[in-house]
């Protein structure tokens, strides 16, 4: 099982010390945070597996507002989040870019989670598997790639899926790449634990409810039971 915190654009470098030192998830539970780019360093102090939000497909360059993978990794930084569907929505991300980016964090030693997810209208025009097959299919098979599926109708709207329709598009997602699967979109402690029973929900990626210690430890208890 693994729970992983999205910040998104959440937490400077004090708040997030603030929050680790109140946050003691559960020891058999593998627990990962990605905070904002400048608060990478104050989150590796507190010794947890830390990820960032993005990662550039470059080691260096003229890539005004990017990242790189080396860079990451001189911080500490044990991975990256990609292809999340606020970057695909608001900054032009592409199932290209978004297996470039992929690729280059893996080939240089990071963990990647991967993000895909339908938005409402192709859910409710039956287009569901074409969109997951569309950008699962282009993502690298790595045993360092776990991927998020994260419908964008559920994203903040404290709109959950069912943990049967969670379970069937996570089936789908590992008939064509065979790696974990993560389900996020408003996981709250109070739904973690049926979601997390489905047999191939393998974790969750927690936006909302990650930035307060007390509640992203209660979903981390409710994976620990499962596991
Ligand atoms: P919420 O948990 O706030 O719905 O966000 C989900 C998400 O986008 C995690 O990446």
């Amino acid at each position: 099982m693994l729970i992983a915190g999205n910040w998104k654009m959440f937490k400077g470098p004090t708040a997030t010390r603030e929050f680790f030192a109140s946050f003691s998830p559960p020891a058999s539970v593998d627990v990962v945070i990605a905070p904002p780019y400048v608060s990478l360093a104050a989150a590796v102090e507190s010794g947890g597996t830390i990820y960032a939000q993005n990662v550039h497909w470059a080691d260096e360059g003229a890539f005004t507002g990017e990242i790189s993978s080396p860079m990451l990794r001189e911080l500490g930084v044990a991975g990256a989040i990609v292809g999340h569907s606020e970057r695909r929505q608001y900054f032009g991300e592409t199932d290209e870019t978004v297996a470039e980016r992929a690729e280059a964090a893996l080939a240089a030693g990071l963990g990647v989670i991967a993000c895909v997810g339908e938005l409402e209208e192709e859910r409710e025009r039956g287009e569901t598997e074409n969109v997951l097959r569309r950008q699962v299919s282009v993502l690298p098979d790595d045993e360092r790639l776990v991927v998020a599926y994260e419908p964008v109708w559920a994203i903040g709207t404290g709109k959950t899926a069912t943990p049967e329709l969670a379970q069937e598009a996570h089936a789908f997602v590992k008939s064509i790449l065979d790696r974990p699967v993560l389900y996020g979109g408003s996981v709250k402690p109070d739904n973690a634990a049926e979601l997390l029973a489905e047999p191939d929900v393998d974790g969750a990626l927690v936006g909302g409810a990650s930035l307060d210690p007390d509640s992203f430890a209660a979903i981390c208890r409710a994976a620990s039971s499962r596991s």
